[in-house]
Parts: C-alpha cells; sequence; structure tokens
C-alpha cells in the first residue's frame, strides 16, 4: 500500500461528479487499499477517491469497526434526521454541524466486485454520507448549519 496526498479544498477535482467504476480490477483494489492507507495515516474515519485526485465513485469508511470499501455507492432509502459535528480532511481546522439522515441503506460493490447491501445509523450513516457527497462534488461546508443546535452539554 502507499499513502497519497490529500487534495485541499480549492482543488477543482473535489467539485466533480466522479465517474462510476465499469470494471473492478486490480488498480481499483490497489486504489481503494491505498486510501485506506491513507485515512489511517490522516486519522480520518472516511476518504473519497475525489479527496486523492481520482474523480471515480470509490469511497472507504471505518468508524472504529474497521474498513468499508465501497464501489459505485448508492443510497436507496433515508430515514429520520441527527445533527452533529463534522469535519473533513480536504478542509483542515473548519468543523461545523450538518444536518443528516439518521439510517440509510446503501448499495454498492465491495472490495471483490460483488454487491452489497448496508444498513446504517448514526455515525456510519453520517460518514458515508459525507463521503457519497464527495463522489458528487459537494462538500459538508456547504450543507453546514449556522448556528449550532441550541443543546448544550456545558
Ligand atoms: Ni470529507
Amino acid at each position: 500500500m502507499a499513502k497519497m496526498e490529500i487534495k485541499l479544498v480549492d482543488s477543482p477535482v473535489l467539485r466533480q461528479v466522479a465517474e462510476p467504476v465499469t470494471k473492478v480490477t486490480k488498480r481499483t483494489i490497489k486504489l481503494l487499499r491505498d486510501m485506506e492507507e491513507t485515512m489511517y495515516a490522516a486519522e480520518g474515519i472516511g476518504l473519497a477517491a475525489p479527496q486523492v485526485g481520482v474523480s471515480q465513485r470509490l469511497i472507504v469508511v471505518d468508524i472504529g469497526e474497521g474498513p468499508l470499501h465501497l464501489i459505485n455507492p448508492e443510497i436507496l432509502s433515508r430515514e429520520g434526521s441527527q445533527v452533529d459535528v463534522e469535519g473533513c480532511l480536504s478542509i483542515p481546522d473548519v468543523w461545523g454541524y450538518v444536518d443528516r439522515s439518521e439510517r440509510i441503506v446503501v448499495s454498492a460493490l465491495d472490495l471483490h466486485g460483488k454487491p452489497t447491501r448496508i444498513e446504517a445509523n448514526g455515525l456510519l450513516a453520517r460518514a458515508l454520507q459525507h463521503e457519497i457527497d464527495h463522489l458528487d462534488g459537494v462538500l459538508f461546508i456547504d450543507k453546514m448549519l449556522e448556528m449550532p443546535p441550541t443543546e448544550s452539554t456545558e
């Protein structure tokens, strides 16, 4: 595996709509593995291929339960909502509240090119929505709420 350079917020590739992967090849798998290593090295919980300069529909997510490598992920259904703080490896030192669906169902191909279906809620659902947004050229700052929620623990 090899660590890749993470593109920052001004990179045009982050604003492109990424291309679907038509064939899962060894290169696809190598790219997903390199993305995984890059994500861990940066201590992130998700990374999308455009963030390493590749405009293809590939994401890696790990919220602490092991890595998920998804090819052509698509959100099939959404339920509920959750507001919480997000950041992005491409936008250092910026954090903000984003309203996301609480539960989603995602279809994709896995690392072996096999169709898979993921039912996610909470943080995993949030991370998946954030990364899938990257594939459509959407960044969390586009959706950031102006005010934090009124509830506070301090
Ligand atoms: Ni991001």
